[in-house]
This record gives structure tokens, sequence and C-alpha cells, in this order.
């Protein structure tokens, strides 16, 4: 892996233009699955992870183009369907692929996915609502999972609680079940409602993505070409604001969906950012990098503070005047990365699930270690704004969700560069 090397201290100012959303482009690549036909999908981003899918796509028979952020797939004719044990293991969001080539195959054979960096992360929600379905679920050996559906049925699902992963893959499923699926509860996160969209312009009969009860009715006509385009990626827009915040500047966001970002926005005009909306995507950040604690900031599931945005936020709060609260509610073991952090002088006291950030006048640079993605995102932040150099060590687990994140900020003046180990 390669590590990033940056010189801490100058201001950010230029136009960033936000990608595609990781996170919609994921599941939408699993959906086209069901397209006995060519997709076309516009506005990918290029990380690791779309890498990842597109493999696991080829193997199951798909045939593939990509031209930057524009992929075709071809998937009218699969010849399998078991996804690579090995392609699994590298992206522990593979699962979503369940759902899908269960609706196309009838069967799936597909590995258990583990725990990592940030939590247990358990699948026994969407295997719960595919068993309601009628699907037959074996765990075999070695840690494999057989799930087998000849004639997939609609029901009525409640969630436990609105799982995105879990929303996705029933929402997949239930295109090939007899009859209507309504999922209650279900994940409010725009990215569903970007699932909802592709599926649509496929024929799907499905409504209220992006609210809390999603209706599928099943085996309806599927199109066999379709044009998508991906939402842009608004945790990639919210850590660039929080660069811009920690550091100070001002700079120019382009393609971005303000609603989707209204939470990060929030917190950040609190702790003193000055930030516009405008016309056409365009959101704009000015910060002279002094930042005000934030009493408390709870991550909840959309529309509240997204968890994948609390470690760039406790990156920021780091050298805010005062002290501030978060309390992690999603994931439970997502503030590792504060250990780092601690390296570089500031003073986080981590108890089970909050984090208490007393604020420091300055953090300094120092060699750490990303150990997740956006840990890996808070520690650029922090180094951004530290005095002196930072090494971050492992950059890879930063690049499974950030472009070429080097380019974008040395474009808008951050002193950041790669070196491969
Ligand atoms: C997705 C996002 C991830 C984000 C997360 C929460 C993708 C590819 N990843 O992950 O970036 O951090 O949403 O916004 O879209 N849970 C169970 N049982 C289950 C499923 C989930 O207990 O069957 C728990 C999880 O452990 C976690 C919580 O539910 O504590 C939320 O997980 P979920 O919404 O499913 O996250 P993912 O879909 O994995």
């Amino acid at each position: 892996m390669s590590n990033l090397i940056i010189t801490g201290g100058s201001r950010l100012s230029g136009i960033i233009e936000v990608p595609g959303a990781k996170n919609a482009v994921l599941p939408v690549l699993a959906a086209t699955l069901l397209n006995n036909g060519i997709s076309i999908l516009e506005n990918c981003p290029e990380l690791d992870d779309v890498l990842t899918m597109l493999e696991i796509l080829s193997a199951l028979g798909c045939k593939i183009q990509k031209k930057g952020s524009r992929i075709e797939i071809d998937a009218s004719s699969l010849t399998s369907s078991s996804i690579p044990e090995q392609l699994a293991k590298r992206m522990r969001s593979s699962i979503i692929i369940l759902g899908a080539v269960l609706a196309r195959c009838k069967e799936v054979l597909i590995c258990y996915p583990g725990g990592c960096e940030i939590g247990m992360r358990p699948i026994d929600m969407h295997l719960k609502a595919l068993k309601q379905m009628g699907a037959e679920i074996d765990g075999l050996k070695h840690g494999m999972l057989r799930v087998k559906a000849d004639n997939l049925q609609g029901c009525e699902i409640l969630l436990d609680y609105p799982s995105v992963g879990a929303t996705e893959n029933i929402m997949l499923a239930a295109c090939a079940a007899e009859g209507e699926t309504i999922i209650r509860n279900a994940a409010k996160e725009p990215e569903i409602e970007d699932l909802q969209e592709f599926l649509v312009n496929l024929g799907v009969n499905v409504a209220g993505g992006g609210t809390g009860v999603v209706r599928i009715k099943g085996r309806g006509e599927i199109k066999t070409e379709s044009v998508h385009k991906i939402i842009p990626d608004r945790i990639v827009a919210g850590t660039y604001l929080s660069a811009a915040a920690a550091v100070g500047g001002s700079i120019v966001l382009t393609g971005v969906e303000y609603d989707h970002i209204g939470s990060i926005i929030y917190y950040l005009r609190r702790a003193g950012c000055k930030i516009k909306n405008y016309a056409g995507g365009v959101v704009t950040i000015e910060s002279d990098g002094a930042i005000n604690a934030l009493d408390l900031v709870r991550t909840s599931p959309y529309p509240g503070f997204p968890t994948d945005m609390q470690p760039q936020l406790v990156a920021l709060l780091a050298r805010a005047k005062g002290t501030s609260v978060i309390v992690e509610t999603v994931f439970e073991n997502r503030f590792r990365y504060t250990e780092q952090l601690q390296k570089m002088g500031s003073d986080i006291n981590v108890q089970g699930r909050t984090a208490i950030i007393r604020g420091v006048d300055r953090l300094k640079g120092a060699s750490v270690e990303a150990r997740d993605l956006r840990g890996g995102a808070a520690l650029i932040i922090a180094g951004l704004a530290a005095e002196g150099e930072t090494t971050i060590s492992q950059a890879g687990y930063i690049d499974r969700g950030y472009e070429r994140v080097e380019n974008v900020l040395s474009k808008v003046g951050a002193k950041i560069r790669r070196v491969e180990d």
C-alpha cells in the first residue's frame, strides 16, 4: 500500500467537482443483473470497490466496457451464480449482490461476510427477509452460504432497523417475487432512491424509495436497455467541506445535491463555517479555520448525521474552541482512528459509543496509520490542519472511497503527495 504525505497549514482555495456516489453505484451495479440486456451507468466513481464489483459481475458472465466514469454492463448471458470468495472478501459490501443474483438465477453461492474494521456488520436482517420471501438458506463449510429460491413470494417485511444493505437486497430480490413486497422501516438514504430510479427506468414497479415504506410489485416486464446517472457522493462532498473548514479557505463544490448534505452543512455552520447553496449543484464554503465546539452530535440513519462523516467531524472538532461530544449510534467500533489522532496531539476520550473531544490549539504532524476508509479521511483532515508533516500509511483504505484524493486536494492548494511503499 502507499503513504500519503501532507505538510499542513496551507489554506484551500479553488473548485472541486464531486464524483458519483460509491454507495449508490454498488447496488445499482448489482441491479444491472436484473437487466437481460445492456445497462449504461454514467457518473460512476473510479474506485477500487467499483472495480471489485465489476470483477464480480464479470465472474458471473457479464460483459463490461468502462470508459472513465461511464460503464456499460451487458448481463444478457450469465454463466455462474457463485461469487468468487477472494472477490467477496475484498469488499464487505459485496453482500448487496445477493438479492440481485437470487432474483436472476434463483440461487447464489457467496461467502458469509465477516466483521470489518468498524464493527461486526451482521447480515441477519437480509437473511431473515429473504427467508420470509421463501428463500432456503444453508450455511455451508468454510463460511459459505447457499441461498436458493425457485419461487420468491412478495410479502410484508418489517425491518428491526432501517438497514441500507438489507433494504437494497430486499428491493432487488422482490423484483423476481410473485405479487407485492412491502418493506416497512426501510432505510431512507438517497442511495435507495437512486436504486429505485434505476429500477423504474428498467420498468420495475417500485415506489416509496427514500421513505420508510418501499413497495415493489415483482415479475413485471423488464426492459433490456437502460441509461442511468449515479447521484453525487454526499460523503465525499462532506469530507472536502470539512477539510476546507479545518484548515481554512474558500472552496466551490460542483455536482452536489444540497439536500443530501443538509445534516452535514447544519453542523459545519454551527461550527462557524459560511456555506452557501447555488442553483445547478454548486455549494461554497468559507472558513477562517477557527472552529466552534458542538455540544452533542449523534450519528443516525438518513436524514440524520451520517456515521460515514463521524470521523471527519471529530478530526475537525479536534481543534475547536471548547469541548464537543459525538455519539456513534450506527456502528459499534467506529472510533479506532482516534488513537491515531491522539498521536497528532488531539485530546479525545472515547467511552463506549461516545467520544469527548476537548479542542486543542494546534495539532502537530505525525506518522499515523489509516485503518478504515473514513477514519483515513479523518487523518487527512487532521494532517491538513496540523503543523508540520504527517505521513499516513495504508492509504489504500482511503482509495476505497476517494478518487485520487491527493490530486483533488493538491489542485486546491494542499501540500499532499503519494509515495509508494
Ligand atoms: C451502508 C453503507 C455504509 C454506511 C452504512 C450506514 C454501502 C455500500 N455502505 O452499509 O457506508 O456506513 O450503510 O449508513 O452502502 N445490521 C444488522 N443486521 C443486518 C444489517 C445491518 O445488525 O442484517 C446493523 C449493522 O451492524 C449496523 C447497522 O445495522 O450497526 C446499519 O447497517 P446498514 O445500514 O446495513 O449498513 P450497510 O448497508 O452495511
